[in-house]
C-alpha cells in the first residue's frame, strides 16, 4: 500500500538559505529579494534619481521605439512579444503603444515568478492599451521557456530587459542564453538590456543610495527568513556594503555582521554563528562592455545584430538572433 507522506516538501528557499548560510564564505540568492515587500523596494529603487539603469533605458526605448518596432514586426504577419521577468512593465509599454498605434498584429507574454506582479500588468495593460492582446505566464524563466516549443511558428522576440542578466555569473548567463537559444527558431530576436561600464563612483552610488532604500531592499531576505522561516535575525545588527571592481565589471552587495552573533531559524532547525564583521555575499549585478557582450553571444551560438544606445553609452539594447 502507498503510505501518503504528511511530511512537507522541502521548498528551495528552504533549501538555498540552508545552503547558503552553512557555506564559507556566507551567500544568499538576490532572487529571494521579490516578495511583495521587495516588489515595491524595487519599484522604489527604480525611482531614485542615483539608479539610472530604468532612465537610461526608459530613453533608448522611447527615442528609438520607430525602429525598434520595425525589427520586431519586419518580415512576418504576425509575432509573439515574450517577456522574461516582465515586473511593473512601465519600459515595455512604450513598444506596446506603439506597436497597436502602427496596428500591428503581436501578442504579448509577459512571464514572470509573481502571480501578483503579472495581476497587476494585465489590469493596467487592459485599461491604458485595450488593442493589445496579452497573455500572462506565471513561472521561472527556465520553465516557462521550455513551454514556448509548444507555441506555434509565428515569430518571436523575446524581451529581457533592466540588466536583469546583470545578476548572473558569467557561466551562468551563457547558460542562460544557450536555453533561450534553444527555442529561437532563424527570425526570432532576443533583445537584452545590459548595463554598461562606467565611472565606478557612479556604479557604487547607484547600489548605495544615501536614503537606504537599497540598504532596505537588501535586508527584505533577512526580513524574509524572520516571516516565512521562523528566523530571528536583526537586520539592524547588518550593514549594507557595496564594492565594485572597474576591472571585471561586477558590482557585488553583502550585509555584514556588525558583531558577533548567533541566529536561528526554527522552520530549518538550523543556528548559524557570525563572527563580528562576517559577511553574507547576496546579489552581483554585473556590468558589461562590447567585448563581453561579444564574447557571450559568442559562447551561447548568438550573433549582435544591431544595438540602440543612449547618448552617453550608460545603457544599451542588443538585438541578438541565433547564428
Ligand atoms: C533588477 C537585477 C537589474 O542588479 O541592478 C537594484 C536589482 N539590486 N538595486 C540590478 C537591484 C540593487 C537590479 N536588477
Amino acid at each position: 500500500m502507498t503510505k501518503i507522506s504528511t511530511q512537507k516538501l522541502t521548498t528551495d528557499f528552504e533549501r538555498e538559505v540552508r545552503q547558503g548560510l552553512t557555506d564559507f564564505p556566507k551567500h544568499l540568492s538576490s532572487k529571494y529579494f521579490y516578495d511583495a515587500v521587495g516588489d515595491k523596494l524595487f519599484q522604489d529603487i527604480m525611482a531614485m534619481p542615483e539608479y539610472y539603469l530604468t532612465d537610461a533605458e526608459f530613453a533608448i526605448l522611447e527615442q528609438r521605439k520607430t525602429d525598434i518596432t520595425e525589427l520586431f514586426s519586419r518580415g512576418s504577419e504576425t509575432f509573439n512579444l515574450i517577456e522574461l521577468g516582465a515586473g511593473d512593465g512601465k519600459k515595455t509599454k512604450i513598444l506596446l503603444k506603439e506597436l497597436s498605434d502602427q496596428n500591428i498584429d503581436f501578442t504579448y507574454l509577459p512571464i514572470d515568478i509573481s502571480q501578483n506582479a503579472l495581476n497587476q500588468l494585465t489590469e493596467t495593460i487592459e485599461n491604458e492599451l485595450p488593442t493589445v492582446k496579452t497573455k500572462a505566464l506565471q513561472g521561472t524563466y527556465f520553465e516557462t521557456l521550455s513551454t514556448f516549443n509548444e507555441l506555434n511558428y509565428a515569430k518571436k522576440v523575446i524581451l529581457f530587459l533592466g540588466s536583469n542578466i546583470g545578476n548572473l555569473l558569467h557561466e551562468q548567463a551563457i547558460n542562460f542564453l544557450r536555453s533561450v537559444r534553444e527555442i529561437m527558431l532563424k527570425d526570432d530576436l532576443l533583445f537584452l538590456g545590459v548595463d554598461q561600464k562606467k565611472h565606478p563612483k557612479k556604479i557604487l552610488d547607484a547600489y548605495n543610495d544615501a536614503t537606504g532604500i537599497t540598504a532596505a531592499f537588501n535586508k527584505n531576505i533577512l526580513f524574509r527568513i524572520n516571516k516565512e522561516l521562523g528566523g530571528d535575525f536583526n537586520p539592524n545588527q547588518f550593514l549594507h556594503w557595496e564594492v565594485y571592481d572597474p576591472e571585471t565589471g561586477t558590482a557585488k552587495s553583502y550585509l555584514v555582521s556588525k558583531e558577533a552573533q548567533e541566529v536561528s531559524i526554527k522552520k530549518l532547525d538550523l543556528t548559524v554563528s557570525f563572527k563580528s564583521w562576517e559577511t553574507i555575499h547576496t546579489e552581483i549585478s554585473q556590468k558589461y562592455d562590447d567585448e563581453i557582450m561579444q564574447w557571450l553571444a559568442q559562447e551561447s551560438g548568438l550573433t549582435i545584430e544591431t544595438e540602440f544606445s543612449d547618448a552617453q553609452n550608460q545603457f544599451k539594447n542588443y538585438v541578438l538572433k541565433k547564428n
